[in-house]
């Protein structure tokens, strides 16, 4: 092995792992599956199979290389998701191609980035990505994403539509493992963000990530673990789907429009109300320690409802990491993640990287406690802030065949998540790493915590 092969084959090793669970996500489908649209703003579910080699190949061979792929037409047809309003659905017009053809596009492109590297290696210093390998990592992160995104629309699926598959595991369900505390945060200056280069640098990340910036952020008090099912389910029997003074404008108008009284998962049946996972629906006294997934609409009203709020992005950044340069209790600050340096090993520090197949009761990986002592800050479901997707000081579109990718978003109606969820890969868990939805978007595997000011 060459020194320049050294280089890239920790990512080739890890792009081969995230390509053999890509094709182990679709065989839990049956196969009329994959003609369905679960999310009606998305694509059918065949469209994912060919974008993830379609946008490998469009970064990959048309962005660094300037190359053509082996079927230039289905770089085209598979290029992007799509991202609309409600009220804005597309109308689902392709003839999709068959999965063989589908399957042969695929495993060609995978043979041609497998050759990629010495050409990829001679345009260092002409495209930003060829540098050090980047766009073996963005394509390796955008494979990693879509696990999470095929997961939760595959949760939106009857579940006869499903048919499982000997490696998924059962549920963990139970009441909450320990009950929340408030914790006081005191005031601090946070680094939000990284850079490429220098003794703090990240070895890939994407344009809103950049570059590294300091906020500073008053005191506050937050709870030590999220809200869970059975908490929320108070706010519903009180009436909170009703009661107009708990939401925002917006949030209040879309319940209205959906006649939405409870969360997306649940349903009343005759024996009571049960929650949704992946496979089959559980009773919700058994998935009542679970942290409530549900939209920032809803989680905003149930915050107002306690007398709390949702924590800013930089506040809990503050909670997880500690301030820029004062020791915590003692401890180099910032931490690379919550509990300290030590890379992320599941389920000691969380619930995440599929270390199991459903969310788990919230307080069960003390393991992964901050500084402070708040917990659950990275795994189970990807925390909602109330800081709003935007541009920040010093964003620049980094990467040059996808300038829309933060950008497109930045309407004001995008709002930060921070952390990760059960079926997010540790390569994501990065300080710097963000995500983002709409307000009114309830699918993603979520969570959200109370905070308070001081
Ligand atoms: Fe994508």
């Amino acid at each position: 092995m060459t020194a320049s092969t050294a280089t890239v084959a920790p990512v080739f090793e890890r792009l081969e792992a995230a390509w053999k669970r890509s094709d182990r996500m679709f065989e839990l489908l049956a196969p009329a599956a994959l003609a369905e649209r679960p999310i009606a703003l998305r694509h059918p579910l065949v469209f994912y199979v060919g974008h993830l080699p379609a946008f490998t190949w469009n970064m990959l061979g048309r962005g660094v290389l300037r190359r053509e792929s082996p079927r230039p037409e289905f770089d085209r047809l598979f290029d992007f998701g799509i991202d609309p309003e409600e009220g804005q659905e597309p109308e689902d017009a392709h003839d999709w191609p068959s999965l063989e053809e589908i399957h042969r596009y695929r495993d060609a492109v995978r043979e041609r980035v497998r050759a990629s590297w010495p050409d990829v290696e001679r345009r260092a210093g002409e495209h930003p990505l060829a540098e050090r390998g980047r766009i073996y990592h963005l394509v390796l992160e955008h494979e990693l994403m879509h696990h999470e995104t095929l997961l939760y629309m595959f949760q939106e699926l009857a579940h006869e539509r499903k048919r499982g598959a000997a490696w998924w595991s059962a549920p963990v369900t139970g009441p909450p493992a320990r009950a929340a505390r408030r914790v006081r945060v005191p005031a601090g200056e946070v680094t939000l963000g990284a850079d490429l280069d220098g003794p703090r640098g990240i070895e890939f990340g994407w344009d809103n990530e950049l570059p590294e910036r300091r906020v500073r952020v008053g005191e506050l008090e937050i709870a030590s673990l999220p809200v869970s099912i059975g908490e929320y389910l108070r706010f519903v029997e009180d009436g909170g789907y009703a009661r107009e003074e708990l939401w925002d404008p917006e949030g209040w108008e879309w319940t209205r429009r959906h006649g939405r009284e409870l969360p997306k998962d649940w349903a009343r049946r005759a024996g009571g109300l049960v929650v949704r996972a992946m496979l089959a629906d559980h009773p919700l006294r058994d998935a009542a320690g679970w942290p409530v997934s549900v939209s920032w609409a809803e989680a905003r009203a149930y915050a107002r409802w306690r007398g709390a709020r949702l924590p800013s992005e930089p506040e809990l950044h503050l909670a997880a990491y500690g301030p820029s340069d004062e020791p915590v209790h003692g401890k180099r600050s910032p931490r690379r993640y919550p509990w300290g340096d030590d890379a992320p090993v599941a389920p000691r520090h969380g619930n995440f990287g599929f270390a199991h197949h459903s969310p788990t009761p919230v307080g069960s990986h003390p393991g992964g406690a901050s500084a402070l002592g708040v917990e659950e800050l990275l795994g189970n479901g990807w925390e909602w802030t109330s800081t709003p997707f935007l541009a920040h000081e010093g964003f620049a579109p980094t990467i040059p065949e996808y300038a829309g990718y933060s950008r497109d978003s930045f309407d004001g109606k995008h709002y930060v998540l921070f952390g990760g969820s059960w079926a997010t890969d540790p390569k994501l868990l990065r300080r710097s790493f963000r995500n983002w939805f709409r307000f009114n978007y309830p699918y993603p595997f979520t969570q959200f915590r109370l905070a308070w000011d001081a």
